[in-house]
């Protein structure tokens, strides 16, 4: 396949809509939001604030904040008939089906008209920002023979995240790197599930469909689906003698190294620098400090010998095994971030919306008659 036809039909560099969201510079690996850099958000924001500034245009203020927080942990409850069908489903469902049911789940008792109403897509959205942490928790609970912990509206998103999932309230560190790694990933351009949604939206359909298709894209292995395959393959590694080698043999077999690898970033991703040191502070704290000397062996040896960084999903494994989330819910963490930048994405969709329609380039056969078949 020719270089231009690969970047062809793969849509690269074209450019869909007008944003003032987000802005990646790829070459320089800047990555953006409203104006601020991720580093500066990371360091400084909590995932409200930033979830705030996607949907609203800027950061909130004091009284902008509480107001917001309050909203959102109020809408934590499962209705439920929701709560019931999860606890039915989750030794069967594999995980994004669960949430993309949930979703369907609350939008069928959601009886409003769809109208293209900017009040009641907030409104939607808030809600589905609100409770896809508790269909997450409450399914990993049920499938793992536990009663589900009820949100609390005393904490943060990611401390009651992690609170619903293990019964406890995490420490303010824990909580805090949880809060980062959701900061990271919350939007990124018009990747493949964003772009999804903003599909969805420009046909006027409504805020549940635009985020059920962005899961249904981000859920393959291309895109979300990597880090939790980057744990696995951490653990078939066993110990950092032998990293260097398995790679090689990847890259012999010519197989693609989850974790690395970006279309747009043509340097380091920023947000995978961050992940790296909140993934060393974390593993200087646990008992099995191999993975995280794993993944840095590997990620030298894919930049020295192969000439390819890492992406987010690489060092968010590292970070999402030392908070103690199973691997086969990375993806849905990925999911729980990026809904503030799927629903900032569609509100602008919604603001200055033209159908998307782009065509194909007809290659098949021509004039061919029925009656001379066979
Ligand atoms: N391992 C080995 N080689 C790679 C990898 C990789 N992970 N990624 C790219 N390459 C090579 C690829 O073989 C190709 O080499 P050549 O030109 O010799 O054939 C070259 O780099 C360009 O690859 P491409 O497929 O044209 O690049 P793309 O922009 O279509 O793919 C990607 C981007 C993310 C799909 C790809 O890098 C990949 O498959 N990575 C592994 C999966 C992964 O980590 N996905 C998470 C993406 S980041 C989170 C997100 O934003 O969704």
């Amino acid at each position: 396949m020719s270089s231009e036809r690969i970047r062809r039909i793969g849509l690269e560099n074209v450019v869909m809509a007008d944003t003032e969201i987000t802005r990646i510079d790829g070459a320089a690996g800047r990555l953006i939001y409203r104006g601020y850099d991720i580093e500066d958000l990371a360091d400084n924001a909590s995932y409200e604030e930033v979830a705030y500034l996607l949907m609203f245009g800027a950061l909130p203020d004091e009284a902008e904040l509480a107001e917001f927080t309050a909203d959102l942990a109020s809408r934590r409850g499962l209705p439920g008939p929701l709560v019931a069908t999860i606890e039915e489903l989750a030794d069967q469902a594999a995980p994004m089906t669960m949430l993309r049911l949930g979703l369907l789940y609350l939008s069928a008792l959601d009886d409003r008209e769809d109208v293209d109403d900017r009040d009641l897509h907030v409104d939607r959205g808030m809600d589905i920002l609100a409770k896809v942490p508790t269909i997450l928790a409450y399914f990993d609970r049920f499938r793992n023979g536990r009663e589900p912990v009820e949100p609390r509206e005393d904490l943060g998103h990611a401390a009651n995240f992690l609170y619903m999932l293990n019964g406890e309230e995490p420490d303010e560190a824990t909580a805090d790197c949880l809060d980062t790694c959701l900061i990271l990933p919350a939007d990124h351009g018009i990747n493949a599930s964003t772009f999804t949604a903003r599909v969805v939206t420009s046909t006027q359909s409504d805020i549940y469909s635009a985020i059920v298709g962005a899961i249904s894209a981000i859920k393959g292995p291309l895109h979300g689906g990597a880090s939790g395959n980057v744990l696995r393959m951490f653990e078939e590694i066993e110990s950092p003698e032998t990293a260097g080698d398995y790679i090689e043999d990847m890259i012999d077999r010519g197989e693609r190294v989850p974790g690395f690898g970006h279309r747009v970033y043509e340097t380091v991703d920023p947000r995978a620098v961050i992940l790296r040191g909140i993934s060393e502070r974390l593993a200087s704290n646990a008992d099995d400090p191999a993975i995280y000397e794993i993944a840095h062996i590997i990620e030298v040896h894919m930049r020295n010998e192969v000439g390819i960084d890492t992406n987010l999903d690489y060092y968010s494994a590292v970070a999402y095994h030392y908070l103690g989330i199973p691997d086969d819910l990375f993806p849905l963490m990925f999911c729980q971030a990026r809904v503030a930048g799927w629903v900032a994405q569609a509100l602008e969709q919604y603001e200055d919306n033209r159908l998307i329609r782009p065509r194909a380039e007809y290659v098949g056969e021509e004039d061919l008659a029925y009656a001379d078949r066979n």
